[in-house]
This record gives C-alpha cells, structure tokens and sequence, in this order.
C-alpha cells in the first residue's frame, strides 16, 4: 500500500520560472488576459507577485501594487479547477496583510461590472464600491464599465 502525501498549498513570491504556468491559467479564466509581458514587467518592477502553489503546480496568483499610502490590487486569479474553495478569498486577505504590513491605509481595485463572483468575494471581505470607470476594459462587441472598490484599514 502506497500513502501519497500532499504538500500544504503555499503563498510565495512569483519568478520568472513561474511565468508559463501564470500566463496559462490567465488565458483559461480571463477573456481578455494579461500578456506574458504584462506579468514580467511586473516580476521586474519588484511589484507584489505572488502565486499560489501545492505540490509543484500553481492554480492561483495576483499582483498588487504598494504606494506611499495606499495599495492597487492589479489582478487575482485562481485556476477553474480550484475557484469556489475559498482560495481567492485566502489570497486576498494574503495580500490585504501584506499592504498593512507596508502601512498601506487601503486597498483599490477595478472590477467588470458583469463580474459578480469576484465583487461579492470584495464585498464579503469589506470592499465598497466608491466609483465607476466608464467603458474601462475591453467586452465582446464594445466595451464594459468597471466597479472601482476601496478597502479602507
Ligand atoms: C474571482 C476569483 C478570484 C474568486 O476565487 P475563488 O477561489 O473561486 O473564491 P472563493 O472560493 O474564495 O469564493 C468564491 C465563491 O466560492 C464560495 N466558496 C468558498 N469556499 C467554498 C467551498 N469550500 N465550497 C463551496 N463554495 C465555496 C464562496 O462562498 C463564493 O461564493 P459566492 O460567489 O456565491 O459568494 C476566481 O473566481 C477567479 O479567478 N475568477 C476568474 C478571474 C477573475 O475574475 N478575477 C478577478 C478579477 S477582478
């Protein structure tokens, strides 16, 4: 009889290495994902890349930015096969950790108003809607509005 162990998943910082697989699961959970050159630059601007890693294999990541006082929480993404298990939720809190940490006094992100999943996970962790972005990101057939929500420490 043979146990397989399985690593804890673990949060760590994102590299160069991880980029093929990053890029992958960007294009399996976004319409319109990120360039391997978005992720990149971002690995080398010394932004907050984390992913999200078990066994050798990642299934989620994000990228924040940290300025004098507030944070940018940039993207977030957990793969298919791994959404609806509370991981973009531990990720999130991860980062919102971080930005505290760095005396950060909140947090700002952009949503797609259609997206409905990722701004209840926001709004469950305390996000408020405090603007809109008229016609911000690219849509099939036009464009889409995106919710801007701020966190406040
Ligand atoms: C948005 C996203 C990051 C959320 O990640 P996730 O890991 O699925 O999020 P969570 O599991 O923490 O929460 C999502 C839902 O799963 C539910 N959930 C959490 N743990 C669960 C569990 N063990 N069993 C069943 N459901 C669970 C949550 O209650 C939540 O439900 P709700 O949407 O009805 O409120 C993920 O869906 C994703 O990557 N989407 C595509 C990319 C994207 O849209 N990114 C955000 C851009 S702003």
């Amino acid at each position: 009889m043979s146990a397989q162990l399985q690593e804890l998943p673990r949060i760590r910082r994102m590299g160069h290495a991880d980029l093929d697989e990053v890029v992958a699961i960007e294009r399996e959970v976004f319409l319109f994902p990120w360039t391997r050159g978005n992720f990149s630059d971002s690995v080398d601007s010394g932004y907050h890349c984390l992913v999200l890693e078990q066994d050798g294999r990642l299934f989620g990541y994000g990228v924040m930015i940290i300025g004098p006082e507030e944070a940018h929480l940039l993207t977030l993404s957990i793969a298919a096969a791994a959404q609806r298990k509370g991981w973009g939720e531990r990720l999130l809190r991860h980062f919102i950790h971080v930005a505290r940490e760095q005396h950060a006094r909140s947090m700002f992100l952009d949503v797609r108003e259609s997206n409905h999943v990722a701004a209840r996970l926001y709004e469950r962790i305390g996000f408020k809607q405090i603007a809109r972005r008229k016609d911000y990101y690219p849509a099939m057939g036009g464009r889409e509005d995106s919710l801007v929500m701020e966190l406040v420490f």
